[in-house]
This record gives structure tokens, sequence and C-alpha cells, in this order.
């Protein structure tokens, strides 16, 4: 059996006789003696073959990277100059006195002491492999010390972590289900959940009070560098506790959490923003705080400007014009501001007007930009003075449809924030509240709900049918660095008050029997007010590492187009399995 592991040896061993296990991470031969870092998931360790001891020393020259070796030997002090200040075992090393080969390996595709150019999917192919890199090796340390945190924390609260199905019926969160045949019941599926939503009611409904479950959900929706088509959730409900509670549980949570596992220090309390200053002030509902950039609403002064670019918008119920300065941004080239134009345009702006100031203090005459000819000095001056635009800043307009100004302009500041180095380097976390009950679907002319249809709304259902469009509820969005790592509400807990809902979103009531007449029955009896939150553990364990993508914090992620190229996923089955479902396959779609 082992003695210790590689990465635990120091000066406090030396002279012990150990058993170590593990691969050869490198290997190297000095002279005549041979030199081989020894590794498993905790570290590193120096191991020395010398060619005195002819046997083992044989093996020494035998193996390569990733061979797998049981040796033993006698640790002993490194001598002076070799000494590795970078590694918890850099003052020691072991001298093997027998060795034995456990496995050998085929050279790695790609090497494993540093991977960052190797392609995503070959890493993927291979990821056992990549899973044997330093940083994935931390990042899944990282992803264990913060699920066993948080699950201590809601233990210790007394939740209940309790298990809900993945066979079931669907689940409205806003994306497609991925759906599972079922052999027994010919030609009916399941949906594989969205999230346990419904469930997680439910077990309010049958009493269990405080509810958590680490789970997974399944969404078949376009991915993104932090969504995957099965993430996994941090998923809590409680009873009796109104959004104050929930948010105050929840915020003391993450706020530890980040001080136990990273030793970092988040805002006590953090911020709170409602959802129509975030979309007012940054175009999104999930801004990120450390890029100090900021819009600014033009329309009043827009509205009569012979360019029409800016003044339909301007004076449309739908529209907006907003400016946004860029401190110092005067040094951006043409080029760089055309890639950003460019950039804009894939968000749907039709272009991304500028205006530079050379000289703030020179006024009008101290500025440089193709619309200035078609705007009015004094709404100019309006501008400079709103923006407080200063010498060798940029003001960057955005005009259209509030939609797309909101999503290009807020690319923008994402971009130019970040490239221009106006990124703060610290943690912004923010609670964003006040959102809209629903939002409204112009091409299908019906009310969405904005979180889901079981979010309880702040007014009363007689104001909520007079006017849809300004009800707010009682949901909350919890945003980090501008990721939105968890979002929840406070739950409808009253029968008429879920079919007034169900209502508005143009659920008739039959449909909304076949679809939730479990819950509408459930809603009957006795049901404890309740609300709760679900956090993307793979968006926090993301940002806690500081990784670019939730890829890098989860074992076995899908690639961008939901493929898994390691298993071959998804992969066709054979026909008799389809016979037995009752499935016959359509040609296939054109692309
Ligand atoms: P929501 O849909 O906001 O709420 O999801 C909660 C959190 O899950 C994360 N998330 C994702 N992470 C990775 N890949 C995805 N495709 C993905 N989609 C969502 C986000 C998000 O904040 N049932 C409600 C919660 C509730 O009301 O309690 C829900 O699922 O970090
Ligand atoms: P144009 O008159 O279309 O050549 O546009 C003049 C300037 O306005 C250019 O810098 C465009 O990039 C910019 N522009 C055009 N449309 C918009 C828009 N919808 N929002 C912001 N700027 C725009």
């Amino acid at each position: 059996m082992r003695s210790h592991t590689c990465g635990e040896l120091n000066s406090n061993h030396i002279g012990e006789s150990v058993e170590l296990y593990g691969w050869v991470n490198r290997r190297r031969d000095h002279g005549g003696v041979i030199f081989i870092d020894l590794r498993d998931r905790e570290g590193l360790t120096q191991i020395v073959f010398d060619p005195d001891h002819k046997s083992t020393f044989t093996i020494g020259e035998t193996v390569r990277p990733e061979y797998v070796l049981k040796v033993t030997g006698a640790v002993r002090m490194r001598p002076e100059g070799t000494l590795n200040e970078n590694l918890s075992t850099g003052d020691i090393e072991v001298l093997v006195s027998s060795a034995e080969i456990l496995n050998s390996s085929e050279t790695p595709p790609f090497p494993l002491d540093d991977a960052t150019d190797v392609n995503e999917e070959i890493r993927l192919r291979y990821r056992y492999l990549d899973l044997r890199r330093n940083e994935m090796q931390d990042n899944m340390r990282l992803r264990r010390e913060a699920s066993r945190f948080l699950r201590n924390r809601l233990d210790s609260l007394g939740f209940y972590d309790i298990e809900t199905p993945f066979l079931t019926k669907t689940t409205p969160e806003g994306a497609r289900d991925y759906i599972v045949p079922s052999r027994v019941h010919e030609h009916f599926f399941y949906a594989l959940p969205q999230s346990p939503q419904l469930y997680k009611q439910l077990l309010m409904m049958s009493g269990m009070d405080r509810y958590y479950q680490i789970v997974r959900c399944f969404r078949d929706e376009d991915l993104r560098a932090d969504r995957q088509p099965e993430f996994t959730q941090l998923d809590i409900e409680t009873s009796f506790l109104d959004e104050e509670q929930i948010m105050e549980i929840n915020e003391s949570m993450i706020r530890d959490l980040f001080k136990t596992v990273l030793d970092v220090d988040l805002p006590d309390p953090f911020p709170r923003m409602s959802y129509a200053e975030a979309m007012q002030r940054y175009g999104s509902d999930a801004p990120d705080l450390r890029i100090d950039l900021e819009f600014v609403d033009l329309d009043d002064v827009m509205a009569n400007v012979e360019f029409k670019v800016f003044s339909g918008p301007a004076k449309e119920q739908d529209g907006r014009v907003v400016a946004m300065r860029v401190p110092g941004g005067n040094s951006m080239t043409r080029k760089e501001i055309d890639e950003l134009t460019a950039y804009a345009g894939k968000f749907g702006a039709k272009g991304l007007a500028y205006i530079k100031v050379n000289d703030a203090s020179a006024g009008v005459n101290g500025l440089q930009s193709p619309i200035l000819k078609f705007i009015p000095d004094d709404v100019v001056q309006v501008i400079l003075d709103r923006t407080d635009a200063q010498t060798d800043d940029l003001i960057f307009f955005g005009a259209g449809k509030t939609k797309i100004v909101n999503d290009s302009m807020s690319a923008v500041r994402l971009k130019v924030g970040t490239d221009q180095g106006l990124l703060n380097d610290t943690w912004k976390p923010l609670w964003v509240v006040d959102f809209p009950m629903f939002d409204w679907d112009e091409r299908e002319k019906r009310w969405n709900a904005l979180h889901h249809p079981f979010t309880a709304p702040q007014e009363s259902v007689e104001a909520l049918q007079a006017d849809p469009g300004a009800a707010l509820s009682r949901a909350y969005d919890m945003v980090l660095n501008g990721t939105e790592i968890g979002g929840g509400s406070v739950r409808i807990h009253r029968s008429d008050v879920q079919q007034a809902v169900f209502g508005l979103l143009g659920i008739e009531e039959q449909e909304a029997r076949d679809k939730f007449g479990f819950l509408l029955d459930a809603l009957k009896y006795g049901c404890p007010p309740h609300g709760g939150i679900a956090f993307g553990l793979d968006r926090l364990v993301m940002l806690m590492a500081g990784a670019s993508s939730i890829r890098e914090v989860i074992a076995f992620p899908k690639t961008q187009s939901a493929s898994c190229p390691m298993v071959d996923a998804p992969a066709s089955v054979s026909s008799d399995q389809l016979k037995e479902l009752g499935i016959q396959l359509r040609k296939k779609r054109v692309e």
C-alpha cells in the first residue's frame, strides 16, 4: 500500500522509507542519474534512479511519460541549489531502491504539462488525459470544495437533499426539451427536466420545508461559453420565507463560499438594482459592474434633430438613443472602431456612430466626428454635459429598436471595456430585482413569463390583469461580474393566482389542466407560501476558477455543437431499437 501521496513529502520525512504510486510526469537523464517527477492527484515528487542500483536503474531508463509506477525508496534532502520553491515537495527527493512498472503508456496525443494551445476537440476526445493536467485537477478540486461547502451550509440550515426524477414531463424554463421515447407506452415520450422547478414546489407542498439538490438540468438551446445542454444547478426551495429572507440566506452562503474557498471578501451586503435601472444604465439584466461605462439616454434631445438615424428611434415608443463615453477612447484607431462597428452589427445594430473629444475645453470645436454635421451645436453640448466628456474621450452612440440598442451597446460596452483596459480586477456581485412579470412576444402576439409561470407577482391579480406589461414579479437574480449565477423567486401558492397567470400567458384552461393539472390540484390542499433559487454551479465554479468557459470546470462536457467526441454521442441507434420504440425515422433535413 502506498505510504504517502506524491504531494505529501517534505523535509520532516527525511530518512523515512516510503512507497509511492503515480504517473511519470517528466523524465530527465542527468549524466547517468535519472530524475523522474512522479505525479498523482496530490502533486509531484522527484524520484532519483542511481546507476549503482543496476536493476532499478534499468527501469528508470525504460519508462516514458505517463507510465504508471510503484516505487519504494528513502526520502533525502535535495542537494543545495536544486531546491524547488514552487513545489510543496521541492525540498526533498526519493532515492529509489525498488521500482515496478504497473503499466506502460503510448505517447499522449498532446503534452500534459501545458496544453493551453491544444485544440479543444482533441482535449475533449482524450478528456481522461486532459483531466490529468494540473489545471484541470485544480478545477475539479475547486469544484469539489465549492460543492462541499454549499452542501454543508445548506445541511446545517436544515435543508434536505432530495432527488427528483429525470424521466418526467416538460418543465417550462424557456428552452427546448430533450425527449426520451417510452418503450412501454408506445408513441409516448418523457422529457428530461430543464430544472426541478415543479418538483421542488411540490416538495414544499409535501411539507418538506426546506430542500436542496445538486442536480443536472437539460436544455436544448444554442450553446455558448457559459451554456451547456446538460449543466448542474444548486437548486434550493424553502417554505415560509419571503424574498428578503431567501436572498439573505443565499447571499451569505455565496459570500462565505468565496471567503472560505478563495479567501475573497465579497461586499456585504451585495448591491441591488432594479431590472429597469439595469436595462437603462447598462442595457443588460446581468451587467458587469467591473466596467465603469454607462449608457446616457438621449431620446429627449434627439427627437427633433435632422439626423434620421437618431430622430426616428428617439420618437418611437420601442426605440432608444443612447450615448456611452469611453474615457481615453480617443486613442482608438479607425480600424478598431470599424471592428467594433462590425461587432455591434452582429447584435443587429445598423452602425456605431461616435464623437472623438480632442479638446473638451473647446466645446463643439474640439470634437471630431462624421455625425457632427447632422446635429445642432446645442444638442452636442447637451451630449457633452450629460456624458461628462473629457479631453481624449470617445463617445459611442446606439440608436434603433430598444432591444437592439440594449443588446448591441451592452456587448460593445463589454468589449470596449475589456479591450481598453477599463475592467477592474475585482469581484462585483449584484442582485437584480423587480423584474417585470411578463415580456411581450411581438411575433406570437402574446405575453411570456420573464422568469417562469410560477413566479409570484408583486401586485394583485386585478392589477396584473389591468396592465400585464407594468406588473413586477417577486423574482431576483444574482449576478457576478456580468454572469447570471443564480435566479429565483417567491412562488405563486394560490391556485386562483396561478390560474390567472396561466390565463395571461394565453394558456387556456384545458391546456393548463393537461400540462399542470397536478400543480393546480396540489395548490388546493394547503400549499405553504414558498420560494427559492437555483445557482448555476458550473458558472459559479467557472468564475471562481477564473476560467473562460464552463467546459473547463465540467469533467465531461459537450462541445459547442452538443456532442461528445470521446464517446461519440449522440449516435445512431439500431433499427431494432427503433422498432421496439415504435419509431420510424423521416428523411434528414437538408441544411
Ligand atoms: P434559471 O433558468 O435562471 O432558473 O436557471 C438558474 C441558473 O442556472 C444556470 N443556467 C445554466 N448554466 C449552464 N448552462 C445552461 N444552459 C444554463 N441555463 C441556466 C444559470 C442560471 O442563473 N427553476 C429556476 C430557478 C428558480 O426559480 O428557483 C431556474 O431554473 O446560472
Ligand atoms: P450613415 O449616415 O448611415 O453613414 O451613418 C453615419 C454614422 O452613424 C456612422 O458612423 C454609422 O456607423 C452611424 N450609425 C448608423 N446607424 C446607426 C445606429 N442605428 N446607431 C448608431 N449609429 C449609427
